[in-house]
């Protein structure tokens, strides 16, 4: 008998498929509707998101007048308002990664159910893909891979910041974590298919561009793995936003080995 898809309201077809084609959309919207979920929670708090050394990726950088520590030494946006830190910059990461070509494949399966496998029916009759408000808007995606190779590069830089501690430089449980987290958003950044249009994709020809050729090709070398990256990046910036709340909040100590000034 044919496995049906269905949803609530919407007429049933069915489909040919009888393996678990439901448990990756299933898996995608209960991994990313926690991640918004944990991120709408961390993103309100004005407190937590720094311990010394530590600043938590979702408020880097730090440009309001009530940051804890500030990313430039001095702020961009000044006290006369009052929102959580993250709240003026956790904007920028959010549109690069709702606007992914690989997440909106993905979300567009999961959440949308168009369609929810290959070989599974959509769930809606009618389909006008990025053509009309407010899926068009998907567009801006290639303006906004500036915006977050600039993050990438603060991130960086706190990662670098997270070896110096009061005592000197050093190594702590959160100095790794912190790294590993850039690293993953470093990869996830460049493996973007915007990216690889940048780096040789607009080309008709790598004839007589061997440069380009190379750039094109290390890019699409690692656009192969930018959904694992997407996920793994998105993973670690939980963690350590997680992490450095704990050390924050006194319930853990953070392992370190402090070399001296
Ligand atoms: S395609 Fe995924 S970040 Fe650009």
């Amino acid at each position: 008998m044919a496995v049906a898809a269905t949803i609530s309201g919407v007429r049933e077809r069915p489909t040919e498929r009888r393996d678990a084609w439901w448990a990756a959309p299933l898996t995608v919207v209960v991994a990313f509707t926690a991640f918004v979920v944990y991120a709408a929670w961390a993103g309100t708090r004005t407190a937590g998101y720094y311990y010394e050394p530590y600043l938590s990726p979702f408020f880097s950088p730090c440009i309001a007048a009530n940051c804890e520590v500030l990313t430039f030494g001095a702020p961009i946006i000044g006290p006369w308002f009052t929102l959580a830190p993250a709240m003026w910059i956790v904007g920028f990461p959010l549109v690069f990664r709702a606007t992914c070509y690989y997440f909106r494949r993905t979300y567009y399966r999961s959440y949308f159910l168009a369609p929810p496998a290959c070989a599974v029916p959509d769930a809606r009759g009618s389909y006008s893909g990025e053509t009309r408000f407010p899926f068009i808007l998907q567009n801006i995606h290639r303006y906004t891979w500036y915006v977050a190779v600039a993050i990438f590069f603060v991130l960086a830089w706190d990662a670098l910041l997270s070896f110096r501690f009061p005592g000197g430089w050093g190594i702590g449980l959160g100095s790794l974590i912190l790294t590993a987290e850039a690293v993953f958003i470093g990869l996830y950044t460049f493996s973007c298919h915007s990216c690889r249009a940048l780096c040789g994709g607009w080309l008709d020809s790598f004839h007589g561009r061997p440069l380009w050729y190379r750039l094109w090709m290390a890019v699409s070398r690692l656009n192969v793995r930018h959904g694992t990256y997407f996920w793994i990046s998105l993973t670690l910036v939980v963690v350590a936003d997680g992490y450095i709340r704990l050390l924050s909040y006194g319930v853990i100590a953070d392992p370190r080995i402090v070399f001296g000034p």
